[in-house]
């Protein structure tokens, strides 16, 4: 059921020198880290909402010989805070991508999903629910709290040439359970010089000195503010150089 890499694609993999920044260890990672893409947002009406990027073209090139694509080979499962197993799978009907997106710089960096259920508008049991979008009238101040969850690689990434280890030398992976991590908005001013698209439809998060972060595998998943008992969609996982750098804020989707 994992058709992200091939036989072929995992076999190369091993053969690449630990440190070589192409080598994904591949053939050091549990199935459903193979498997796992991104993260997303239920909004309601069967339509999730995730970053463009995670979406990137319809064609996913052969695997095992055989032709793949979004909608005949990724699946969505919502409502379980476990990357394996519980709530429900969903097939995906079709994809949009935000008219300004473009994978160079990633501006614009949103799409939406819309899942179904034996060619119905996904049902979906009690267990999910719809997260309200964030209000333009109410825009983040700085310096406010926000959470990102996701299942996301958990220890930060090793600068240069080790690619996916971590700073200890040791496999970046992916959780089986859902993480959070509180982080901060900043000033746009600490993100422009950093992302070349910056504007706008950006907004700056930090870890503010905590060294926690959102990172590889996180992509497309929810920034949430807190308003009373409720949790608002303000942002989307987009991009970041490393993961959990000291002073390197990462930029995320304005909703
Ligand atoms: N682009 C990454 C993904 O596809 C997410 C990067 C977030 N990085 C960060 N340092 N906050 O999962």
């Amino acid at each position: 059921p994992f058709a992200q890499y091939s036989k072929a694609e995992i076999l190369a993999d091993a053969k690449r020198e630990r440190g070589d920044p192409a080598k994904l260890y591949l053939s050091e990672r549990k199935s459903h880290e193979l498997a796992h893409k991104c993260g997303g947002a239920y909004i309601g009406d069967g339509w999730v909402l995730t970053a463009a990027h995670c979406v990137p073209k319809f064609d996913l090139g052969p695997i095992d010989g055989r032709a793949r694509n979004l909608i005949t080979d990724r699946r969505i499962r919502m409502g379980t805070q476990n990357l394996t197993a519980g709530g429900a799978v969903f097939q995906i009907e079709r994809v949009v991508v935000h008219s300004g997106y473009e994978p160079e710089n990633k501006p614009h960096d949103i799409a939406m999903i819309k899942i179904v259920d034996n060619g119905q508008t996904a049902r979906l049991g009690a267990r999910l629910k719809t997260i309200r979008l964030h209000s333009p009238a109410k825009p983040l101040f700085n310096n406010e709290d926000v959470w990102v969850y996701g299942w996301g690689w958990l220890s930060p990434r090793a600068p240069g040439t080790a690619a996916r280890q971590s700073v200890g030398g040791t496999t970046q992976r992916n959780p089986t359970e859902l993480q959070q991590a509180k982080l901060k908005h900043v000033s746009g001013s600490r993100c422009q010089s950093l992302y070349k698209a910056w504007g706008p439809g950006m907004l700056c998060i930090s870890g503010a000195g905590t060294g926690r972060d959102s990172c590889q595998g996180d992509s497309g998943g929810p920034l949430v503010r807190i308003e009373g008992n409720e949790k608002v969609l303000v942002g989307i996982v987009s991009q970041g150089y490393g993961c959990a750098y000291k002073d390197m804020p990462a930029a995320y989707t304005r909703v």
